[in-house]
């Protein structure tokens, strides 16, 4: 690295876990870039006089994680799809301001177009199974590219709810008991939960009331494949994949902190699916 090198981070606490220095390190070296991209490891309290003099740290923008996304938004200019999630996962400084962004967003619809051209067409409705953080950037990623209906199902209802007062009527708050009448006929489900991942428990749904084309979607990666992606599989159904909009969700800040729209390439899945296997 030259003394005129950009470097970029993420920030999270813990933050050692994230895979995102593999992946812009990848793209750092494929396009030949005079940069670098680190681990920023720091608890609360000393995350908000990080980012207000981010420059100073030595950074042009950071990918924000967990625990560190409302503070991320609170304290940045956020556009509009960090405002209508309510958190944002990517900073970057233009002309001295700190802005953000919410990539997950499209992450998600990046994972979907590539999983399923055209879905977006023949999708009028979805169903989405949780309503947390995650639920919020795939809900308004789906508003965003028209689907009129999106039935929320979420263990705590009124975690529902609360996405049905943020996003309009276009949610529907739903029970998990809602979910085999939900399914009959739909072309798209989305798990925006924590079941399927590692060490959590899959989901008992049972798919067969599914249309035949339908596109199921985890935004779970690891493990690779999900029990309800593996399920949709055996029903012949096209599966979208968490990995993907990983990768989909960090085009955008590679573009903002290094000036190159970077390639999602199959290489490029292939080696951060290789660090998961090995978890
Ligand atoms: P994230 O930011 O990853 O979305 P989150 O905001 O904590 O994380 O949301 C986790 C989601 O997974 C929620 O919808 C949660 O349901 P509750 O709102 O009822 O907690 C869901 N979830 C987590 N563990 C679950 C479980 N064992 N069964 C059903 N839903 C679960």
């Amino acid at each position: 690295m030259s003394s005129t090198a950009r470097a970029a981070c993420v920030i999270g606490w813990p933050a050692k876990q994230s895979r995102s220095p593999k992946l812009h390190g990848y793209w750092i070296k494929r396009y030949n870039i005079d940069g670098d991209y680190r681990v920023e490891e720091m608890p609360p309290e000393a995350f908000p006089a990080f980012i207000t003099n981010l420059a100073g740290n030595g950074y042009v923008g950071a990918n924000i994680t967990m625990p560190h996304k409302d503070m991320a938004l609170a304290m940045s200019e956020p556009d509009d799809r960090a405002r209508a999630v309510g958190a944002a996962n990517t900073l970057w400084l233009d002309d001295g301001r700190l802005r953000s962004t919410n990539t997950d967003v499209e992450g998600f619809v990046g994972s979907l177009d590539s999983a399923a051209p055209g879905w977006d067409r023949r999708s009028e409705s979805a169903v989405v199974l949780g309503a947390g953080g995650a639920a919020r950037a795939v809900v308004y990623g789906l508003i965003e590219r028209g689907v009129k209906t999106i039935h929320v199902v979420n263990r705590t209802f009124e975690k529902a709810e609360l996405l049905r007062e943020r996003f309009g009527p276009s949610v529907q708050p739903a029970h998990v008991e809602d979910i085999p009448r939900l399914l009959d006929g739909a072309k798209l489900l989305v798990n925006a939960t924590a079941l399927g991942m590692k060490g959590q428990p899959d989901h008992a749904i049972d798919l067969s009331p599914m249309a035949g084309d339908a596109l199921v979607s985890d935004i779970v990666y690891v493990p690779l494949k999900t029990g309800l992606q593996a399920a949709a599989e055996r029903r012949g159904l096209k599966t979208a994949n968490g990995l993907d909009m990983l990768l989909h969700q960090a085009v955008r800040g590679f573009q903002l902190w290094f000036g190159i729209k970077p390639e999602v390439t199959r290489e490029l899945f292939d080696l951060l699916a290789a660090d998961i296997v090995k978890t």
